[in-house]
């Protein structure tokens, strides 16, 4: 299966950290089948995520979810508290009151990457390094009317990138990454862009796929189920080994790992968190992998020639 980031269709490359919990097919939430179930027979249409053993009933507030609706309606029936940890500042979930209570899949709760993640979050959280970002969206005057302002003009009307396209995308690509049957038909942002937005991102657009196009890829029914979020963030990320002179020439994104970790950090800290970042992998038994460049062009192009060739394969065999 694909699932888990160790399925056959999209696993390419032997050094994908294999996780210890691949051979297990999707579990399912034990709350699923009680509290949320009973919720919603009641509440026909509600939106119900979980964070740390609440369900919460975002219907309502979904549509003033300043990450948009899509991501809370994604996140249905899910257990997504690792994802609401990375997000955001604080506890966004003040004042909030669970509908329900569920218990965590097992499998992650076992896992050691997810509290080890969380505590380095803590630690990068206390040293400060989530201020002052230019980095994750409106942040760059701290505004966030003036902000999407300037992306519309910068990028809507000077690039022809919709900047609330690009935006929601692009949160959907973070908290779902390599999500092979996304049923939002967001299969992957940088694909869907036209030629000549690709060509004027140059490196970036290519930074991008080289960050993700090596590495496996799972199904939408196994997010956050089967693998714990932090885990799948460093099966489904490599970083572009470079000199710290080269980093302009990537935007810093040759720290993907980090990025995806935690969105919200600015560049500038990237190099010297990617450092504890590879501590913390060890310590859980994963591998933070960093390859060169043209590593890593020659390992997207040999993955998306061998998935070209299944894809063939199963059509010969339909
Ligand atoms: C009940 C649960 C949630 C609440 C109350 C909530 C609340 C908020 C708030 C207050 C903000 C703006 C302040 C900040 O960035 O810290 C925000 C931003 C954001 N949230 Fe949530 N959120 C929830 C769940 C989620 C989930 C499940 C996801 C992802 C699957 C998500 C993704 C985001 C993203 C990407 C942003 C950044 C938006 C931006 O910078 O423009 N949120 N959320």
């Amino acid at each position: 299966m694909v699932g888990s980031f160790s399925g056959s269709l999209t696993r390419s490359t032997e050094d994908d950290n294999s996780p210890q919990y691949s051979d297990r097919e999707s579990l399912t939430i034990t709350g699923v089948d009680s509290d949320f179930s009973r919720y919603l027979s009641s509440h026909h249409n509600a939106i119900l995520i979980g964070v740390d053993g609440g369900w919460y009933d975002v219907t309502s507030f979904r549509h003033r979810h300043p990450g948009g609706a899509a991501l809370l309606e994604k996140s249905h029936g899910r257990d997504v508290t690792e994802i609401v940890t990375s997000f955001h500042e604080g506890n966004v979930l003040k004042g909030w009151r669970p509908v329900g209570f569920y218990s965590r899949p097992i499998e992650v709760m076992k896992d050691p990457a997810a509290k080890a993640f969380r505590d380095l979050h803590k630690e990068f959280s206390d040293k400060g390094y989530f201020k002052t970002s230019m980095e994750w969206h409106n942040e760059m005057t701290h505004n966030r009317f003036i902000d999407q302002l300037c992306g519309i003009v910068f990028g809507s009307f000077f690039t022809g990138i919709s900047s609330s396209w690009w935006r929601d995308e692009h949160f959907e690509h973070h908290a779902f990454t390599n999500v092979a049957d996304d049923e939002g038909n967001s299969w992957d942002v940088q694909m869907q862009e036209d030629l000549w937005a690709q060509i004027y991102e140059g490196v970036l657009h290519v930074q991008l796929l080289l960050s993700h196009y090596g590495k496996p890829w799972t199904l939408e029914k196994d997010l956050m189920v089967t693998t714990d979020w932090y885990r799948a963030q460093i099966l489904s990320n490599l970083d572009i080994k470079t000199p710290i002179w080269m980093d302009w020439f990537h935007g810093g994104l040759n720290f993907h790992q980090v990025h995806h970790l935690y969105p919200r950090m600015p560049r500038h800290r990237f190099r010297e968190a990617t450092k504890r970042v590879r501590e913390v992998c060890e310590d859980v038994g994963l591998k933070l992998d960093e390859c060169s460049f043209t590593e890593a062009l020659w390992r997207t192009l040999t993955h998306l020639k061998k998935m070209g060739r299944q894809y063939s394969d199963s059509i010969k065999s339909y």
